[in-house]
């Protein structure tokens, strides 16, 4: 520095000359800076790319909104990029009186409907499974990354099932069934219907949902586990009792201690993430840090989040950033002045019922170690003297 910064005495070529012309990317893109940031497949996770996870890279995010293209990915069979013109959604009882009238819709016939825009988050059921019993993954892309968060647009489906007379007295349930090879089909409960919060969406983050996202239309049911947000959909079946499909009855069932599985734990129960530092990120120095997470809960809004530096033992309140809204993900940050000496830093969240994330420990307890699914307790993150950052369990 004393010879002077080379990046300041020396004119660098944006400045010398003129630059792109615009729409150079009608489309706009990420700097080619940062292409270190992608969804990633996690190595060995599943036989086919087809059939597999794109996680989001939460470390490198900002605020609450996920970009599209960075938008998990979770396929039973694949994606493909439908024409909207070919797409039809059939509504229909599973007998004569749930309906009076079956009708199929066209995506014209939808995009004419009033639309409504809300910010929620979406967490796949299997999210942090591969860590019930141990540690398993190094980073909290592979370990939280099958979480995103966007604006959807859409038509609530009650309107749907209002404008073909639906029976609300004898409808109990619908199933909602997707245009893909996986017959992905879901029994959702009438009541969440009836409260206007699923919608019939076609809009993400402003745009037109992206392919890998269920493009032209997908199910958004707030709170509730990913698997239920059908992409592709095409058909919703209105009846009086849960199908048990098998994506309801084989898989997306919870394995207990004592051999038994539940099943229909739909709701994603209150949970947060440091996302920054984490796991194989390398603190450069001691001094000054910015610790940074997410929290959501499929109950509500979130109420606080504490955050402990020294595994638990002592507490601090973090500052929730606004907006906090209900069944989205919420921001928060902490100072932290780093001594160099070895961490662990956790967050612990609380939402809005009272209800508060639980340590492995209290977890396992009541959920044993085999399970896959909602897997919501609290992450750690080591730190040593070096600065390296590791993935640790404390219970
Ligand atoms: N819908 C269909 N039709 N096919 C699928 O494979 N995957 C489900 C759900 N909807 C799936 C689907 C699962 S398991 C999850 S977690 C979410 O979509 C993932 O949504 P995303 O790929 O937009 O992140």
């Amino acid at each position: 520095a004393a010879e002077g910064d080379p990046n300041i005495l020396t004119l660098p070529p944006w400045t010398t000359s003129l630059g792109q012309a615009v729409a150079a990317h009608p489309y706009g893109l990420p700097s080619q800076y940062e292409k270190g940031l992608q969804r990633r497949e996690s190595p060995g996770l599943t036989r086919m790319p087809q059939v597999s996870v794109a996680f989001t890279p939460l470390q490198g995010l900002f605020g609450i909104i996920t970009p599209s293209g960075l938008h998990f990915e979770r396929h039973h069979q694949g994606w493909s990029d439908i024409d909207p013109s070919r797409h039809r959604l059939m509504v229909h009882g599973t007998d004569e009186g749930f309906v009076k009238q079956p009708k199929v819709y066209t995506m014209d016939d939808i995009l004419r409907l009033p639309p409504v825009s809300r910010m929620h988050f979406i967490e796949c059921g299997a999210n942090t499974g591969m860590e019930w019993g141990n540690v398993a993954v190094p980073t909290v892309q592979y370990s939280h990354g099958m979480l995103s968060c966007s604006e959807f647009t859409g038509v609530p489906l009650r309107l749907l099932l209002e404008d073909c007379g639906v029976d609300w007295k004898k409808a109990k349930y619908v199933l909602a069934e997707g245009a893909d090879g996986s017959s992905m089909t879901r029994t959702i409960p009438i009541e969440l219907v009836q409260s206007d919060e699923v919608l019939v969406a076609y809009g993400q983050n402003g745009e037109m949902l992206r392919p890998e996202n269920g493009y032209p239309l997908r199910l958004v049911v707030p709170g509730v586990q990913g698997v239920s947000w059908v992409k592709w959909l095409r058909r919703i079946e209105v009846g009086d009792q849960p199908w048990a499909t098998k994506d309801e009855a084989i898989h997306y069932i919870d394995l207990m201690p004592d051999g038994r599985h539940r099943q229909y734990t739909s709701t994603q129960e209150c949970k947060s993430v440091i996302t920054t530092p984490s796991g194989g990120q390398l603190l450069l120095d001691k001094g000054f840090y910015n610790i940074s997470g997410l929290a959501w809960s499929g109950r509500g809004k979130i109420k606080r989040v504490d955050v402990s530096t020294d595994g638990g033992v002592n507490w601090r309140p973090a500052r929730i950033e606004g907006p906090v809204l209900s069944k989205c993900l919420t921001r928060f940050n902490i100072d932290w002045a780093w001594d160099g000496k070895p961490a662990v830093l956790q967050s612990r969240a609380v939402d809005e019922t009272g209800y508060v994330q639980p340590a492995y420990g209290q977890l396992r307890a009541v959920r044993g170690t085999k399970s896959i699914y909602h897997n919501n307790a609290i992450q750690s993150w080591k730190v040593v003297e070096s600065g390296e950052v590791s993935n640790v369990q404390v219970l």
